[in-house]
């Protein structure tokens, strides 16, 4: 009696830890956002004539096995199983439903054939190609409209074969904006797990008009110098979150956006309840961005355990004068850097505009930005924060931050103008208008 009174005691205690662990510690993870399905309908792109030869197009095949699954529809969605192998398609759409599914060993990747890539409209949050006005390359994997998409398996590879799209756009012969590696619009319930991402023409993940997405233990790599191969971009989405992955990419890591200057504030969709946890990589741009395209807003975005090497910006917050859009709530903590130019940057001035239609009164609006527990080493500018004059930046927050300058030659001053907010812990110790007492009133009042 006794000893099963202790064993229900123990067993409590133990719950207990579990649930405190699941609440406050590393154990927090993304899953539960989305349901995981298991698909009892299985089928292999071999069924539908694909070759993994390396050489032979399987665009029919993906064609073929994909409309299969979308007017078939099984009971509990299909999966569509990738074989070891390497298999060449052109673009293609995904539908509703549907897992696919790389085997250890299997490569998708993107023919270099891109005279025949086919266009889509530009975004209407954008008005026009990112690049170039116009329209714009479809995704390599393209989605709209969907509903319960995972793409998983056994750390296979998609592989853009992007480096004839950054030769393009070095030698200035592109026509439209390159093709993202993966992008999904208007879509919902969508996880994205266990997949290599590599050398993708331009962004690689990017979630548009979407929401309950979950990307977890990716890898996504493309050489340090190709042009604009951003790791995973958020945009105009909600409830998405990313975590357990690894990033080295030539430009920004994640960065969260909501549209461009007067097609953004006019479309008016935001970002919001992004989380990002342990992630890890290095990039010569920024490690975790916000922007600059931000003008549907962005708010209550979580980053913590980010671990940054050899970049250009640790945490870069970025907008516009013509942006419009408010950045609010944003939450960043226990962040460390290494060999990085600048570790904190916030500026109102940064990203072009998409045409001359841009209302130079729409100024953005900033506040409400903690950032702690941050821990840089070879940091050579700690931190630079310009607000816009019209617009200052309030509620900008530092506390535990120790960024140590680069070794023999230290690190550079804070540099601050239109911002107030607070610091509390800040080595090196930064700029007046966050250390005044003014600044700290405002901190707390301004998400
Ligand atoms: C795939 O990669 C992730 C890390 O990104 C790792 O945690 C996982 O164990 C790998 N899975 C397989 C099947 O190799
Ligand atoms: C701020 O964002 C967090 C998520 O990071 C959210 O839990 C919280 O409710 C938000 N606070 C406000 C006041 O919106």
């Amino acid at each position: 009696m006794l000893k099963s009174l202790f064993r229900i005691l123990v067993g409590i205690v133990l719950l207990n830890q579990c649930f405190w662990f699941s609440v406050n510690g590393d154990w927090v993870t993304c899953s539960g956002i989305v349901p995981m399905w298991h698909r009892n309908d299985v089928i292999s792109i071999n069924d539908f004539g694909g070759v993994g030869d390396g050489r032979t197009i399987n665009t029919n095949a993906f064609r073929e096995a994909i409309y299969r699954i979308e007017h078939l529809r099984r009971r509990g969605g299909t999966l569509l199983y990738i074989p070891p192998g390497v298999y060449l398609t052109e673009s293609f759409t995904l539908t509703s439903h549907m897992t696919l599914y790389l085997s250890k060993g299997a490569v998708i990747r993107a023919t270099q054939d891109t005279s025949i890539w086919p266009l889509i409209p530009p975004l209407p949050s954008y008005g026009r190609g990112r690049e170039l006005p116009g329209p714009r390359y479809r995704s390599f994997i393209h989605g709209e409209g969907l509903r319960d998409v995972i793409i998983t398996g056994e750390n296979g590879t998609i592989d853009g074969q992007g480096d004839v799209w950054w030769n393009m756009w070095r030698q200035k012969t592109l026509k439209f904006t390159r093709p993202n590696l993966i992008e999904l619009m208007n879509s919902k319930n969508i996880i994205i797990s266990n997949v290599i991402f590599q050398n993708s023409p331009f962004w690689n993940i990017h979630p548009v008009y979407c929401s309950n997405v979950v990307i977890r233990y990716v890898t996504i790599l493309a050489p340090y110098d190709s042009p604009n191969t951003d790791g995973i971009d958020p945009d105009s989405s909600s409830q998405v979150c990313i975590e357990d992955s690894y990033i080295a990419t030539g430009d920004d890591l994640v960065a969260v956006k909501s549209g461009w200057d007067e097609y953004g504030i006019q479309y008016g969709r935001k970002s919001s309840g992004i989380t990002i946890r342990r992630v890890t990589g290095s990039s010569p741009f920024a490690g975790i961005a916000i922007g600059s395209e931000t003008s549907g807003g962005v708010e209550n975005v979580f980053a913590e355990h980010i671990n940054i090497f050899n970049t250009g910006i640790g945490i870069h917050v970025k907008t516009n004068s013509g942006r419009g859009g408010t950045i609010r709530n944003i939450t960043m903590s226990n962040v460390y850097m290494e060999n990085v130019r600048t570790g904190i940057r916030i500026l109102g001035d940064v990203g072009d505009h998409p045409d001359n239609g841009y209302n130079a009164n729409a100024l953005p609006v900033v506040k409400g930005v903690t950032l702690k527990n941050i821990w840089g080493v070879n940091v050579q500018q700690p931190g630079m924060i310009h607000g816009i004059k019209d617009s200052p930046f309030r509620g900008i927050c530092l506390s535990s931050i120790n960024l140590h300058g680069v070794p023999g030659k230290g690190g550079g001053p804070w540099k601050c103008s239109d911002v107030s907010g607070s610091a509390l812990q800040v080595i090196p110790w930064p700029c007046a208008e966050l250390t005044s007492p003014h600044g700290v009133g405002s901190c707390s009042n301004s998400i």
